[in-house]
């Protein structure tokens, strides 16, 4: 499985080419099946590039909206992953409400994580999985020392339990249903992530490095995330 890295030169950089990709994958997902289907990342990295997506003019109508994993909060708690992207995007554009798929995860890790793996039950693999990664290691919200569902018979959706990063209870694509996708974008930038790339480059187990799909996995960093080794 092949993981190419980029290191953009500044912030500048690092935006324009996280969107070039999802500019690509939605050229790709239109022109074969007229539907777009994307995973988002949580977290903060991914903020700007949300931000930036609200910017522009796209036929949202062909987005269907996912979500790489959800802590369980209210679900219009600041810290929610849906709510954060619905304020940094997905509320300043028309895109419908029945194409953003937001896991429950209010219901409690277990009943969410069966619900959003029904939700799943008919849709193919996506156009585009964007992810974070944790500077354990952990992308969404497989963490080190848990069950990452990487198995071939793995539920597409997993409940998460003491959690590293708070909070402890979350929902998480299993490290299986990630991969079903044409692409896979990762988005880092800070030192914070360095010692995690470096993991990743020696060939560590680390979650992030359990996402395998066909296509293989794109790294986009910046300089303070890069790490030669
Ligand atoms: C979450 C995210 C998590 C995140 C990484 C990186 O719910 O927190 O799903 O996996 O992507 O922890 O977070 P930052 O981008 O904020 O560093």
């Amino acid at each position: 499985m092949q993981t190419r890295w980029t290191v953009a030169k500044d912030r500048s950089d690092w935006l324009q080419r996280a969107l070039t990709h999802v500019h690509a994958a939605e050229h790709e997902a239109l022109g074969r099946a007229g539907a777009f289907h994307i995973v988002l990342a949580g977290g903060g990295t991914p903020l700007a590039l949300y931000r930036a997506l609200a910017q522009e003019d796209h036929d949202w109508r062909h987005w269907q909206v996912w979500f790489g994993d959800e802590r369980c909060l209210p679900p219009d708690h600041p810290e929610r992953n849906s709510v954060m992207v619905r304020q940094a995007w997905l509320d300043r554009v028309g895109i419908p409400a029945a194409n953003v798929h937001v896991i429950p995860a209010e219901l409690g890790a277990e009943a969410a994580a069966e619900r959003y793996t029904q939700t799943l039950a008919g849709v193919g693999d996506f156009d585009l999985v964007l992810l974070g990664l944790g500077e354990d290691g952990h992308t969404a919200s497989l963490f080190p020392g848990h069950d990452w569902g990487e198995a071939a018979d793995a539920a597409d959706a997993l409940p998460v339990f003491a959690a590293p990063k708070p909070p402890p209870e979350r929902v998480s694509l299993s490290a299986r249903r990630l991969a079903r996708a044409r692409r896979v974008l990762f988005l880092t930038q800070g030192a914070g992530k360095r010692e995690a790339v470096a993991a990743w480059r020696r060939g560590e187990r680390i979650p992030a490095a359990a996402i395998q799909p066909p296509g293989g996995v794109d790294v986009l960093l910046d300089r303070e995330a890069w790490s030669e080794s």
